[in-house]
């Protein structure tokens, strides 16, 4: 293609002094539809940068002593089952450059760890992955990139069967019964609302290499962009927009 220059800016000269800002992601879908997959396949092709991946997981609220009577009653895929402020604080210091302590949680206990954290340093791509990432305003607002990782109900729920029976202690019945009273409802009142936020929906999830070779070459060019300031310090910058 033949870069048609079409419009020019007022030239601003780029600062190599500027901090540079990492780029964020945030990663959603509905349970077990690959989103983790998803993430690390991303995070394996760029291995040549310093990524991190944040899990809205780790911002569940542990369940107080009366909760945990009545834990079945308990909705974890509703929005007020996270601590959204102290995830928000999370992202916002690491978009800023700092490192932070991301709490450890366990889906056996429905707690958290007292007294160990994830120690998380700055890096220069932060993607953020978990079932209600779009929900909150403040939060999507930190991304530059929103991607929804889009799988069949009925696959999900199959997965969601093996991995919560395997890995977190869970009993076949009491999974199909969470799933009808507050996953597939919550699904449809939150997650599903949030698409309409994305800028990529990825059919398929992890099957789909397409989709994950174009986010990462997506991610190279912004972070290329952010290298050449660091190189050519006095360019100046020309908007141009390119005929195929
Ligand atoms: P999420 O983060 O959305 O809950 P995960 O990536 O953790 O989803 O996947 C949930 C389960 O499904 C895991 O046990 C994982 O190994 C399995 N899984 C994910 N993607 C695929 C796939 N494309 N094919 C087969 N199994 C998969
Ligand atoms: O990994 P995934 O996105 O599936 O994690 C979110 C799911 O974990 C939610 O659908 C929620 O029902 C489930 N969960 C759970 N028990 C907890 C915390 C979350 O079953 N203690």
């Amino acid at each position: 293609p033949t870069p048609t220059p079409t419009h020019f800016s007022t030239p601003t000269p780029l600062d190599s002094t500027a901090p540079k800002q990492p780029f964020v992601i945030g990663v959603s879908g509905g349970t077990a539809s690959g989103k983790t997959t998803v993430c690390d396949m991303i995070i394996q092709q760029l291995h040549d940068h310093r990524v991190v991946l944040i899990n809205q997981d780790s911002f569940y609220r542990g369940l107080t002593l009366e909760e945990m009577k009545h834990v079945h009653e308990y909705n974890f895929d509703h929005p007020d089952a996270f601590d959204t402020e102290q995830l928000l604080e999370c992202v916002e210091k690491l978009k800023s450059g700092m490192s932070v302590q991301v709490p450890i949680y366990d889906f056996k206990t429905h707690q958290r760890c007292s007294d160990s954290f994830r120690q998380v340093n700055a890096s220069d791509v932060i993607i953020l992955e978990g079932i209600l990432v779009f929900h909150d305003v403040r939060v999507r607002n930190l991304m530059s990139m929103k991607i929804f990782v889009d799988t069949d109900a009925d696959v999900r729920l199959a997965r969601r069967i093996r991995r919560d029976t395997v890995e977190r202690g869970r009993d076949i019945n009491s999974v199909l019964e969470q799933y009808a009273k507050f996953v597939k409802p919550a699904f449809d009142d939150f997650v599903l609302p949030s698409k309409k936020y994305t800028d990529v929906i990825i059919p398929r999830g992890g099957d789909n290499h397409v989709a994950i070779d174009l986010i990462v070459q997506h991610i190279r060019t912004k972070l290329g962009q952010h290298d050449l300031c660091k190189i050519y310090p006095n360019v100046y910058v020309i908007q141009s927009t390119f005929q195929i």
